[in-house]
């Protein structure tokens, strides 16, 4: 993983793909699937929808960190596998061969496999909508990666995976931060 310029993760989450979450309790990575994001500014902040459903849940609560871990397209069984079992009675690193990576900042690790990821800490929990709000810590991409497609959820069950990138850099210019 080569690091990433901390105001430009944000450029990772805007096209909203699916992400992997992971966490350490202290005793136990785990790992769970996310559709449900947001990014709410460059700095970065981001904001995930998730609740006490998951067993992901009280690990974000206790430790407020986590790492958002983009996958591409070649990963799709694994994050749909990810997705639909349990933390509580599976280790999922094992289960869909993923390699766990220490970061910088956490205790939670990065995903070896995935394109990106971003450190992240849990500094805010609106509770009414199950949102937790993230700030970017540090980030990470996979420049070694040969497919880079990421993928998005429609929510039936199916899945579109990124397509043709056009490029509008000029007529936003006045709307983009510097750097990115
Ligand atoms: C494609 C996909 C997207 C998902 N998106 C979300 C989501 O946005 N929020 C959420 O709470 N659960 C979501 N889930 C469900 C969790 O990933 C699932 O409940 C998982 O088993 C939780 O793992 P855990 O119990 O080990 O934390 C999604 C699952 C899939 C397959």
């Amino acid at each position: 993983m080569r690091q990433l310029k901390l105001a430009k993760a944000f450029t990772l989450m805007e096209p909203g793909p699916v992400v992997l979450v992971t966490t350490c309790d202290g005793k136990k990575n785990n790992i769970m699937t996310i559709s449900w994001t947001m990014v709410l500014d460059f700095t970065p902040l981001f904001a995930i929808t998730t609740g006490v459903w998951n067993h992901s849940y009280a690990a974000l609560r206790k430790t407020r960190e986590c790492v958002l871990a983009i996958p591409a397209v070649d990963m799709l069984d694994q994050v749909v596998g990810i997705g639909t079992c349990s933390g509580s009675d599976t280790d999922k690193f094992a289960r869909f061969r993923l390699t766990p990576l220490q970061g910088a900042f956490v205790r939670a690790p990065l995903i070896q496999e995935c394109l990106a990821n971003i450190e992240c800490r849990v500094v805010d929990v609106v509770k009414k909508h199950d949102i937790l709000v993230l700030e970017g810590l540090a980030a990470y991409v996979n420049p070694a990666r040969r497919e880079k497609r990421t993928i998005h959820a429609v929510g039936d069950g199916t899945f579109i995976v990124d397509g043709r990138r056009i490029d509008r850099r000029k007529a936003m210019a006045a709307k983009l931060p510097a750097g990115v």
